[in-house]
């Protein structure tokens, strides 16, 4: 009996004792989450950092060796040629309407119609720069451009390695977007 006492009184003790540690830990961890400001990072004489120096001007040349952003008259490679593609200069709305519609689907996950770049380059101004046969190939087999043409393989390199997927609008789809990019550039 006097034995089971002494274990009691032995079990108390650690209880009190382990409590009591458990306070000072929480303390200890108030000490080092105080709101003291942090001061700012200094180079080993204590002297300031100096600023992030301004990246280098990017230069006009691809990864690929190429200016990507010059125009061509390049027609790229696949079945879009000069002979099964004529296109005049007024603008068909109701055929640009169509692709807008189709770009919206099919595009938009990768493309803006402004400059700005996403998983690919922005394609406002594209027209500009490519053949309508050049866009079309790239629309309906970008893998094999990717895989044949310059400026596409040169893109692909700036995209670092990222395949614009096939998105099998068709001809006829292609020739919509086409429209419709020609329109955005008309604007
Ligand atoms: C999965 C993302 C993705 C989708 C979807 C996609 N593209 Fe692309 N596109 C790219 C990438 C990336 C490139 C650059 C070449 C490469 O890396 O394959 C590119 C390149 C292009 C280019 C050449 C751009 C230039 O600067 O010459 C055109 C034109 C183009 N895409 C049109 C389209 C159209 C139209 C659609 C919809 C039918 C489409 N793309 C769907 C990712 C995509």
């Amino acid at each position: 009996m006097r034995k089971l006492f002494i274990a009691g009184l032995f079990i108390a003790g650690l209880t009190l004792y382990s409590c009591h540690s458990s306070n000072a830990d929480k303390y200890n961890e108030n000490e080092v989450t105080s709101n003291a400001p942090t001061p700012p990072p200094t180079t080993m004489e204590g002297n300031p950092l100096p600023k992030e120096t301004p990246a280098a001007t990017a230069s006009a040349e691809s990864k690929g060796g190429i200016d990507v952003n010059a125009k061509s008259d390049s027609k790229g490679v696949g079945k879009f040629t000069d002979a099964n593609i004529k296109v005049g200069s007024a603008i068909d709305a109701a055929m640009a309407a169509k692709g807008k519609a189709v770009f919206q689907a099919s595009c938009t996950a990768c493309h803006t119609s402004t400059t700005q770049k996403l998983v690919g380059p922005g394609l406002k101004g594209i027209t500009k720069i490519r053949t309508p046969q050049w866009i079309m190939n790239m629309i309906s087999d970008p893998v094999k451009m990717t895989h044949n043409d310059p400026i596409a393989e040169a893109l692909l390199q700036d995209m670092n390695g990222v395949q614009m997927t096939n998105q099998n609008v068709g001809d006829e789809g292609a020739r919509e977007i086409l429209e419709f990019l020609r329109q955005n550039d008309a604007q």
